[in-house]
């Protein structure tokens, strides 16, 4: 059965007279195909050369739309170092006089209540001496009712750009803060942009988050040079519950690991190739930022913590008039969160009820800085 079926020669088998012309045409084709090598066009079928063509046309798109994306993928800003000279300098016993307290309701809905310079003055909230600035909250009072006694300064001096170095020695944490120390225009956001430089939330041992917040069209998914592990790449505050686009580093980047090291230097540069952030632990600071003589030089420094590139967002039209602002939120919309608060620290509670009764735990819930100085590029 078998030999007799495989012997009938495949020509000899009867086609049902319903079989489309097409087929027919690719029948007649056959004497001709065995008169062609494979790979020329003259012994194909019409389907084939259909098949071929539409192959052929899906490639071209294909490497086309490849090249596309793969250049943006490849893209990369011209970070090629810039002359910068000191244009303002934040130190000393002067410090807090460049800038205002701000005393508004918190826009954050924080258990907390920024006070006013003489308020600071009196309860001892802000002191400066010849080597450092300290800023912190109020951890006398038993019992506050409507918000613990905090600061917010900011920068009267405004920036569109700039090389700015802030020398850290205490970041504040403990269950229920919120603090900060950024860059932003408060009047005009989101849209001259927010840079959170340095931010954190209670016990503070998941490192430090450099965050970019702004308005549509500013996108990170893009090639970039960083140590730092990426949380969103799209920056725009409408999207992700205005998570921003944040790049987190190691735990001693900020809290109790980073203050038990002395603190140290973070560096932020922002210019319209893109926003750059490094951070150097006190015993691995460049000589370019110990010493005041000696211009940094941030393509000396290594790979940063957190890349921005100008790639998909442009820069100079989402980051304009920036203020430099540290403050020490309580609770708020970021610090009090039931995911963040409980889940995430199992600090006790409820936040502002923490807040409110336990004073004593707001002990290392302070600010200190060696100073901060900005330079401009020339
Ligand atoms: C500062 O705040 C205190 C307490 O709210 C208030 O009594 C005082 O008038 C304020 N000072 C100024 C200069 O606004
Ligand atoms: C204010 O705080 C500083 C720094 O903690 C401290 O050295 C100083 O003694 C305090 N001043 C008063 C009047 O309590
Ligand atoms: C704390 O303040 C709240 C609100 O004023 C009050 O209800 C509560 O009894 C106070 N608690 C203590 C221990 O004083
Ligand atoms: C710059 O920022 C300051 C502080 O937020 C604001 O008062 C001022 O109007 C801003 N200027 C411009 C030109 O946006
Ligand atoms: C984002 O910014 C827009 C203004 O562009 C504002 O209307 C909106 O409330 C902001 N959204 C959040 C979640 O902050
Ligand atoms: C930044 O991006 C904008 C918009 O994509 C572009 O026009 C500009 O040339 C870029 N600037 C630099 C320095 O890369
Ligand atoms: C945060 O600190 C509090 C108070 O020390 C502690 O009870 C809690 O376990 C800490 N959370 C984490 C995640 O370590
Ligand atoms: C915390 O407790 C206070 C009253 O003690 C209440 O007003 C507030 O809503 C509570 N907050 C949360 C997040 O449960
Ligand atoms: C508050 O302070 C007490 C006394 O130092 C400490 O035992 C407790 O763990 C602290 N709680 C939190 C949540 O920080």
């Amino acid at each position: 059965m078998i030999e007799t079926t495989a012997a009938i020669p495949k020509d000899d088998i009867q086609r049902p007279e319903s079989e489309p012309l097409v087929t027919h045409t690719y029948v007649s084709g056959q004497e001709d195909r065995e008169h062609f090598p494979w790979y020329n066009p003259h012994g194909w079928s019409l389907r084939t050369k259909l098949l071929v063509g539409i192959f052929s046309i899906a490639a071209i798109i294909g490497i086309i739309v490849g090249a596309v994306e793969g250049s943006k993928t490849r893209r990369y800003p011209d970070y090629s170092p810039l002359q910068y000279r000191l244009v303002d300098r934040y130190k000393g016993e002067a410090f807090f006089e460049r800038f205002g307290y701000f005393s508004d309701e918190d826009p954050t809905s924080g258990f907390v209540r920024y006070v006013n310079q003489s308020t600071a003055l009196d309860q001892n909230l802000t002191y400066a001496t010849t080597d450092s600035a300290i800023l912190r909250v109020d951890s006398t009072t038993l019992n506050t009712s409507d918000g613990r006694n905090s600061v917010r300064i900011e920068s009267k001096a405004t920036y569109d750009d700039g090389l700015f170095i802030f020398d850290i020695l205490h970041t504040p944490y403990g269950c229920g803060t919120w603090p900060a120390l950024w860059l932003t225009d408060g009047s005009n956001w989101p849209f001259n942009g927010e840079i959170d430089v340095l931010e954190a939330t209670n016990n503070g041992t998941n490192g430090n988050a450099v965050t970019l917040h702004t308005t549509p069209g500013c996108s990170m998914d893009v090639r970039r040079k960083e140590t730092g592990d990426s949380i969103y790449t799209t920056c725009d505050n409408s999207t992700n519950g205005n998570a921003g686009c944040g790049v987190r580093g190691p735990s001693l980047t900020y809290g109790e690991e980073m203050n038990a090291n002395g603190g140290g230097i973070y560096a932020l540069e922002i210019r319209p190739a893109g926003i750059r952030a490094w951070f150097f632990p006190r015993d691995s600071i460049p000589a370019d930022l110990t010493e005041e003589s000696i211009t940094p030089d941030p393509s000396a420094w290594g790979t940063a913590l957190a890349d921005f590139p100008n790639t998909s967002c442009d820069i100079p039209s989402h980051f304009k008039n920036q203020s430099i602002i540290a403050n020490i939120d309580l609770c708020g919309d970021y610090g009090g969160r039931d995911d963040v608060y409980t889940d995430q620290f199992a600090c006790p509670g409820n936040c502002t009820d923490f807040v409110a009764r336990n004073p004593k735990n707001f002990t290392q819930a302070y600010w200190e800085f060696g100073g901060f100085w900005v330079y401009s590029s020339v």
